[in-house]
């Protein structure tokens, strides 16, 4: 076996979404996901549920995966996890299985950061023509993260901007709880903003300093305008559900896109990417893709199945650290704060 072709198993269990995927070198022969619904009527993902259900679902999702794959479990060459940042109880699912399975198949174990995967799902065979080059900027936007990450290698990629308070998926799915929405809300207001009025409702933007971002802001200010309109009507919310959505997600989009435009200036890079369940978003997908023409962009968006979580971004990070032999030993444990 050639190192670059290697059989590798990939588990992700970081939050609500027990994944596993097969791959082969670059390629991904299956990859599947079992999505925890039971999380929806609290409005949240509840850690304790995520981990049972984790627990639950993790065998039934490998060996779907093998199966989908048509791979025996003797072809595996090696097996790699998510290692953090993410729930501490939904990631010690996902470890204890790798490690106990790397024992019974005496193959290598490899960690894996789940940020960096979200990039690294860039480089996934048939994902673009030709992968980013190196130096790119990637926007990282997801439920508990948003990064802009100056990206200078597979591995050597530097967190210049992030949120000081709440992420992006974050605010999405907190004001969609305020409209009456369900969890995961971002979806949801991604499918009624198509159908809204953007400029109907103007909300605070918060300014800081540098690369970094904010939210938490828009959505107390989104809750105190919805507070008085409603006392004023009590169906506002029903009568402007698409507007609302559609001013929301402009506000968020244009926060995003203007730091993003300012790293791309300062640094000289005109290769930006995206990556994490927010870039789903059709608003920001289009605001991405209007760059290349406006700014001469390249630009870089993953297919929808690998901007939210799956195993196949485990994959394909677990491939390039098996080329370049970097494994972990039985002993390393979750980490719910990993950086990179
Ligand atoms: O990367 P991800 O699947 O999980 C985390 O690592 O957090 O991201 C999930 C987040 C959720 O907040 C979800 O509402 C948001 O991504 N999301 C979206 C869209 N699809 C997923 N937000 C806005 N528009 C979407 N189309
Ligand atoms: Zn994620």
């Amino acid at each position: 076996m050639n190192n670059s072709d290697a059989c590798i198993l990939a588990i992700e269990s970081s939050c609500d979404d027990t994944s596993a995927a097969l791959l082969k070198g670059h390629r991904v022969l299956s990859n599947v996901i079992a999505n925890q619904l039971v999380h929806q009527k609290y409005g949240g993902v509840i850690p304790e549920l995520a981990s049972r259900s984790h627990q639950k679902n993790i065998l039934p999702v490998v060996e779907t995966a093998l199966k989908d794959a048509h791979t025996d479990i003797s072809e595996v060459d090696a097996i790699a996890y998510t290692q953090g940042p993410g729930l501490p109880g939904s990631l010690i699912v996902g470890s204890a299985f790798s490690k106990s399975l790397s024992m019974a198949l005496n193959v290598p174990l490899i960690e894996v950061n789940h940020m960096q995967a979200h990039i690294l799902a860039h480089f996934i065979e048939g994902v673009h023509q030709e992968p980013p080059a190196f130096p790119f900027i990637c926007l990282t936007v997801s439920g508990g993260h948003t990064q802009m990450v100056l990206v200078k290698s597979h591995f050597d990629m530097k967190i210049i901007g992030s949120t000081i308070d709440d992420a992006a998926g974050e605010a999405f799915d907190k004001i969609a709880k305020l409209l009456g929405l369900d969890y995961p809300g971002g979806p949801l207001v991604d499918k009624l903003a198509q159908e809204g009025d953007a400029s109907r409702f103007e909300f605070s933007k918060a300014k800081v300093d540098g690369y970094n971002y904010s939210f938490s802001g828009l959505k107390t200010s989104v809750l105190y305008f919805l507070k008085k309109s409603i006392e004023e009507d009590h169906l506002f919310v029903e009568k402007n559900r698409s507007d609302l959505c559609a001013s929301v997600q402009a506000n968020i989009v244009e926060v995003l896109m203007q730091k993003l435009e300012k790293a791309s200036f300062d640094h000289d890079i005109d290769n930006i990417a995206m990556a994490g369940g927010v870039s789903a978003n059709s608003g920001l997908r289009k605001a991405l893709l209007q760059r290349q023409e406006t700014l001469n962009w390249k630009t870089y968006v993953p297919p929808i199945a690998y901007c939210t979580d799956n195993a196949a971004m485990i994959g394909i990070t677990g491939h390039f650290k098996f080329i370049e032999a970097s494994f972990s030993g039985l002993g390393s444990i979750p980490s719910a704060r990993l950086k990179f």
